[in-house]
This record gives structure tokens, C-alpha cells and sequence, in this order.
């Protein structure tokens, strides 16, 4: 290390950091350095027990542009740090000079397409300025974070959160904001289908640029839809109305994907099996005359659905184990990951208790009650939940003495 007349030290700081479901879509970029988006945007945090990134960041050299603007940004504003039992004391100008490595990991499969770069930044971005001490406040941080995924700066808050568009040209205010914390609405349950699928989708980088290019839909979206959508849905998140916040989730969803089918190529992230989904969760609703399950799509086939409680959620967990049980030879445990308590509320927890479902009521009349074993690879049942977090040095990634990896 480097500092002022001491021997070696390592300074380390290691964080967890969620991901996010947006529900009001950002999709477009007014400024493609800055990260500024075309609209305001809302999103809710998950459960970093189950969706989440870990990072060690201790004093490497790395490439990549995104990731550059981010260490510059966090050292510019370090601040001076003492810590005189390990005699450690760092000066603000040091921060420029240091060398940070970086361990990281995230506790879902990262092949799964499942926003993990959001949770990646904002993790980045939370640990370093740990760190490097400094002063600002998350909504401060997020504007950094945005930098490296514009997602990512939603992650640095728990709860429902929004990203606000911003006036500065230089992208300052173009930050997260929390609606309200994860115990406003916390009986909300949260079930991921990570679907098969064989196609590499297109990134959200590329694919939103496109869009910018080519989608009059998009320009039609930004300037006149989602303005009024962000005023309903704010209201909806804060009077706990499920029934307008499932309604304006769904429209947004689909909204997006029409947008991704109006580019000039089309982009398709939603495929077969995705479609199925929408039509069981939209007969469901209809069926019962008031929406029960609102369901959205990032730029992926996996479907995102949430309930208002459990009670609807354990329905929902029944009415999807029909339609995509497991494949032949799968354990229940295996195949339903995250927080696994609802298995018993929906009452299966065997192959058997799958294997005897009856069909959902809703579908009782329908010609065909085909069900597609396979077409979901697993189910990850979660929940809304809190913003980063610091881990206690034990859970570092990084070797205290060298480091370097463990
Ligand atoms: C469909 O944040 O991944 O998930 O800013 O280029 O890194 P970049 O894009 P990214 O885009 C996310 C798009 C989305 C919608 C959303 O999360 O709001």
C-alpha cells in the first residue's frame, strides 16, 4: 500500500448490493456518456438474500470505460482517512494514486439474464466509497452508479424507487430518489420464472440505441405516456392500490416490448414460452375480475410477477407449478429457489403434490390444459427489499493480508 511512512497495510471494505425490477420502464438514453434517461422511470429493490451482488474492494489496474468513470468519479471526492491502532492515514490526494482491487459475486446465475449488472454497479460504487470515505449520500452515489448501468443507480436505495430525469447538462441531478422503504409495502411477494432459452438477447446498450434511432413509438412513449404513468404510479405505490399498480405494470411492460418490435431491426425478448405466461396471468386477473398478479419483462424472456400477498402469492406459485411443472426427475427444492416458505402455504412440497394440482379454475373451460414441463429452467420467490449494505470483515472476498482472492 501507499500512505505516509508505514508498512504494509491493506484498507478494505466489503458490500452487498441488490438488484431491481423496474415497473415503470427506462428503455432510451438522451446522453449516451452520462447515462441520461429518455424517461423518468420507477422500480422496485429485491431481496438482496436472494438477488444480489457481493464486492470486496481493497486498495489493479482495469479497462473499460464504464467501470473507469466510476473509480474517477468515487476517488475525486475520497476524503482523508485515519486509523491510527492500524496506523493507517491517507490523504485525499492519496485516493488518486492507491490501487484498489475488486473481488465480486453475484448469488444468482449471471447467465440468467436476470439485470445482474445493476447490482454489480451499484455494489461497485457503494464499496469504493465506503472506502474512500466520502461524504455524499446515496442519492449522490446513484448519480455515479448510473455511469456504469443507468439501472444501476435504482439499486442504491431498498424499497420503491424512482430515477429522476434531471436538468444539469452534466448529468447531476439525474438521480435515485426512494418512494418509500421496503416496510411500506411488505407483504408484496415476488416470483422470478428464469425461462429456458437458447438465443443470446440483445443488450440493453444496444438494443435501447436502436430504439432511439429508428422508434417513433419510443419518442411518442417518453414525451407523452410515461409522464402521466410515473404520477399514476407513484400514487398507486403510496395508497398501496394494487389493482392501478398491476394495471400500469403490465401496460409498461408490454409498452416496452411493443417499442422493442418497433425498432428498426425488431428486437424479440419475450419468446414462446414468455407469451404462455402473459396469457395465464392475464386470464387469472380477468377471471377474477380484479387483478391478482402483475407481471413485467426486462430485456429477457424471464417473467418477473408479483402478488399483493401471500395468500395470492401461494395461489400464484400453484397456477405456475401447473402450467411449468418440473422436468421428470427435479426435486421441488431444486427447482424453487430463494424463499422457499411458500411452497408450504401453496401446499407442495413433494413431485407428487405438483404431479396433482388441479387445473387452475380459470382455465377449467379452456380447450386445451396442455402443461410445458421444461419451459421454465427454476422459480425464485422473493420479496421487496432494503438498499446495500456494509459486511463485517470476515465476509470479505479478499485475502486481509495479500489482497488478493481467497
Ligand atoms: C429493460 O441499465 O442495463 O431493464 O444503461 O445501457 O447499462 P445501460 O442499460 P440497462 O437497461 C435496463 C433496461 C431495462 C429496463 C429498466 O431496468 O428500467
Amino acid at each position: 500500500g501507499a500512505g505516509k511512512g508505514m508498512d504494509k497495510w491493506i484498507l478494505m471494505t466489503t458490500a452487498r448490493a441488490p438488484t431491481n425490477i423496474a415497473v415503470i420502464k427506462y428503455w432510451g438514453k438522451r446522453d449516451e456518456t452520462l447515462i441520461l434517461p429518455l424517461n423518468e422511470n420507477i422500480s422496485v429493490t429485491l431481496d438482496l438474500d436472494h438477488l444480489s451482488a457481493t464486492t470486496t474492494v481493497a486498495e489493479i489496474s482495469l479497462s473499460g470505460g464504464r467501470f473507469q468513470t466510476c473509480l474517477r468519479e468515487i476517488r475525486y471526492r475520497g476524503e482523508d482517512f485515519k486509523d491510527e491502532k492500524k496506523g493507517i492515514c491517507i490523504k485525499k490526494e492519496d485516493w488518486q494514486t492507491l490501487h484498489v482491487h475488486i473481488a465480486s459475486f453475484n448469488n444468482f446465475p449471471t447467465a440468467a439474464g436476470l439485470a445482474s449488472s445493476a447490482a454489480g454497479f451499484a455494489c461497485l460504487v457503494y464499496s469504493l466509497a465506503k472506502l474512500m470515505n466520502l461524504k455524499e449520500n446515496c442519492s449522490q452515489l446513484s448519480a455515479i452508479a448510473r455511469q456504469g448501468s443507468g439501472s444501476a443507480c435504482r439499486s442504491l436505495y431498498g424499497g420503491f424507487v424512482k430515477w429522476t430525469m434531471g436538468n444539469e447538462l452534466n448529468g447531476s441531478d439525474s438521480l435515485a430518489v426512494q418512494l418509500v422503504d421496503e416496510t411500506h409495502w411488505d407483504d408484496i411477494v415476488i416470483i422470478i420464472a428464469v425461462v429456458s432459452s437458447r438465443q443470446k438477447d440483445t443488450s440493453s446498450t444496444s438494443g435501447m440505441r436502436d430504439s432511439v434511432e429508428s422508434s417513433a413509438l419510443l419518442q411518442y412513449r417518453a414525451k407523452t405516456i410515461v409522464p402521466k404513468r410515473m404520477i399514476q404510479m407513484d400514487k398507486a405505490i403510496k395508497t398501496r392500490d394494487f389493482a392501478s399498480f398491476a394495471k400500469l405494470t403490465c401496460a409498461d411492460s408490454n409498452q416496452f416490448h411493443a417499442v422493442c418490435l418497433d425498432t428498426v431491426p425488431p428486437i424479440f425478448y419475450l419468446n414462446n414460452t414468455s407469451h404462455r405466461i402473459i396469457n395465464f396471468m392475464e386470464r387469472w386477473n380477468h377471471n377474477e375480475g380484479t387483478p391478482q398478479v402483475a407481471y413485467t419483462f426486462d430485456a429477457g424472456p424471464n417473467a418477473v410477477m408479483l402478488a399483493p400477498n401471500r395468500k395470492v402469492g401461494a395461489l400464484l406459485l400453484q397456477r405456475l407449478l401447473f402450467y411449468f411443472p418440473p422436468p421428470s426427475g427435479t426435486e421441488p427444492t431444486s427447482y424453487i429457489l430463494g424463499d422457499t416458505s411458500l411452497l408450504e402455504e401453496a401446499g407442495v412440497q413433494t413431485v407428487k403434490d405438483i404431479e396433482a394440482l388441479p387445473p387452475p379454475l380459470e382455465s377449467k373451460d379452456s380447450v386445451s390444459l396442455q402443461r410445458y414441463p421444461g419451459d421454465v429452467s427454476y422459480f425464485i420467490c422473493t420479496k421487496p427489499g432494503r438498499g446495500p449494505m456494509i459486511l463485517p470483515g470476515d465476509q470479505s472476498l479478499l485475502h486481509p493480508e495479500t489482497g488478493l482472492p481467497k
